[in-house]
């Protein structure tokens, strides 16, 4: 039997190439395009922030009345692009007051004070365009805490047009809920009835992520792992027993990679490109990063990179513990990353400290993190909790041992090297401990020197793994159905 095609309406508060601050824009850019591929008819709404450049987007005629409660009915312009290399095409929700701001979510770290009515606002927009577009979605696909209102907005203020349609909320990180004033109940329009603590309700204040969990027909999140891990205290942030009672309809799905965009054989923003055949070309980007951050320039010395968010998720506290006991050792490190001010105010003292064989770029920088992943040994990513982490697998298609902790995605996309059996693909330990971490890194440059063999047999492994978005987007379709079918029995 041939399966009729979806139509799914996708939101999502930020998405590669137009916004981005991490591993959310990279899926919310990928994911729809896979789903396109499969031959899926998907349209992906978006805020059109400052910083998404109005003159590369198409203008669609007229403006889109977005009824926000209290606050009155509010104005939207909407522009259009596609996504790069496909036919998927992204709306941009214009409104200057909301999206017209430096930064995405923040200003300088400290949360915008309307987040709700931003993400409220863009949730009813995205229904709002749907009826102007004649779209009829089959599936409603909703992210993370910004767009969770959109499972009780189909079920109440928009059941006329929605109430059939079933919603997805993937939760791409647990730690972000989007706790706000209960006030915005009123922005929702949704009733009060919906603010008790099996729902939106949280010690008297909104909990966006709880309120979506509890009225999407299905919940996923970007691994199986971490699917497991959020039913626990150690993971769950305080609703690990809300999330028990979801468990029923709790998936994880690995995210996939794009490798249009991560892939060093046609990368074009690193000094050499190289493929697990020839990897002359890795050892020229070495040297780059070398010069680049004023290492010693020598081949022999494991270097070992890091990408990401300054934030305590990423393990920094870890890495900051042992920093200066690790540059005793014969290795080089290099840093990308923003965000905490501490770490960025510690790493860039450690660079003056440790000159020659530390460096640290504050700031963000897509083309710096290819050349880091492209040019080092190993990569280093000792997080205390990742929901999927998208680093470590760019890491592996560019022969760059990941270094991690064996928790949520990271667990599930490393294996641990076996040194009997010449093994795996990366280095993992599991105790979030400065010990741990420091004898893991210990043990993977002691390979590196020593037993060259093994290092580069895990290299060429490494290499040849494939984590596409083909697979992944197929299970996105088998829980879109599933929630489909489910809806027609009841
Ligand atoms: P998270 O979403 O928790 O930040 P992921 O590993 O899923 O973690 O994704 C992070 C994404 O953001 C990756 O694509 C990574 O390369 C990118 N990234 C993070 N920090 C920076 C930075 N300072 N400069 C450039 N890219 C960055
Ligand atoms: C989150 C997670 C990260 C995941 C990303 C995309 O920000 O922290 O682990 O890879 O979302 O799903």
């Amino acid at each position: 039997m041939i399966k009729k095609k979806l139509n799914i309406l996708f939101v999502a508060s930020e998405v590669v190439p137009f916004a981005k601050t991490g591993g959310l824009a990279d899926v919310s850019g990928a994911l729809p395009k896979a789903l396109g591929e499969l031959g899926h008819n998907i349209i992906v709404v978006m805020p059109r922030y400052y910083q998404v450049d109005k003159a590369k987007l198409t203008h669609l005629e007229g403006a889109l009345g977005v009824p926000m409660g209290p606050i009155g009915e509010l104005w939207a312009g909407i522009y259009t692009a596609p996504l790069p290399n496909s036919n998927v095409p992204v709306y941009f929700i214009d409104y200057e007051e909301f999206f017209g701001r430096k930064e995405l979510y923040n200003d300088d770290n400290e949360p915008f004070k309307d987040n709700d009515n931003r993400f409220i606002f863009l949730s009813k927009a995205a229904l709002q365009l749907c009826k102007k577009l004649n779209f009829v979605p089959d599936v409603i696909h909703a992210n993370d805490w910004h767009t969770a209102s959109l499972p009780l907005l189909t079920q109440t203020r928009f059941w006329h047009d929605f109430g059939n349609v079933p919603t997805v909320l993937t939760v791409h990180n647990l730690q972000h809920q989007g706790n706000f004033y209960k006030g915005a109940m009123d922005v929702m329009e949704s009733g009060w009835d919906h603010f008790d603590p099996t729902s939106f309700e949280s010690l008297d204040s909104i909990n966006m992520l709880k309120g979506g969990i509890a009225y999407a027909d299905a919940v996923t999140t970007v691994s199986k792992r971490y699917a497991q891990e959020i039913q626990t205290p150690e993971f769950g942030f305080g609703l690990e027993r809300h999330i028990q009672a979801h468990s029923g309809k709790l998936f994880g799905i690995l995210n996939g990679v794009d490798y249009d965009e991560w892939n060093p054989s046609i990368d074009t923003k690193i000094a050499q490109t190289f493929d697990v055949d020839d990897m002359q070309g890795k050892a020229t980007c070495k040297r780059a990063m070398q010069e680049y951050f004023g290492l010693e320039i020598n081949e022999n010395i494991p270097l070992i990179g890091f990408v990401g968010r300054f934030a305590e998720q990423k393990g920094i506290g870890l890495i900051s513990g042992i920093l200066d006991g690790l540059m005793e050792q014969n290795i080089q490190i290099i840093m990308l990353g923003a965000g905490e001010k501490w770490a960025e105010r510690y790493f860039s003292d450690a660079a003056a400290r440790h000159g020659g064989k530390f460096g640290v770029y504050v700031g963000y920088s897509d083309a710096l993190a290819h050349q880091i992943e492209a040019g080092c040994d190993f990569f280093l990513m000792p997080s205390l909790f990742e929901p999927c982490g998208l680093n470590q697998i760019y890491s592996l298609r560019y022969g760059t041992l990941p270094i991690v902790r064996a928790t949520g995605g990271l667990d599930d996309t490393i294996e641990n090297f076996d040194e009997n059996h010449e093994h795996g693909n990366g280095f993992k330990f599991d105790l979030p401990t400065h010990e741990a971490l420091y004898w893991t890194i210990h043990w993977a440059v002691s390979i590196y020197n020593s037993d060259k063999k093994a290092f580069k047999a895990m290299q060429k492994h490494a290499m040849q793994m494939h984590f596409g978005w083909d697979d992944a987007a197929k299970s996105y379709e088998d829980v879109y159905r599933h929630t489909i079918a489910n809806r027609r029995k009841h």
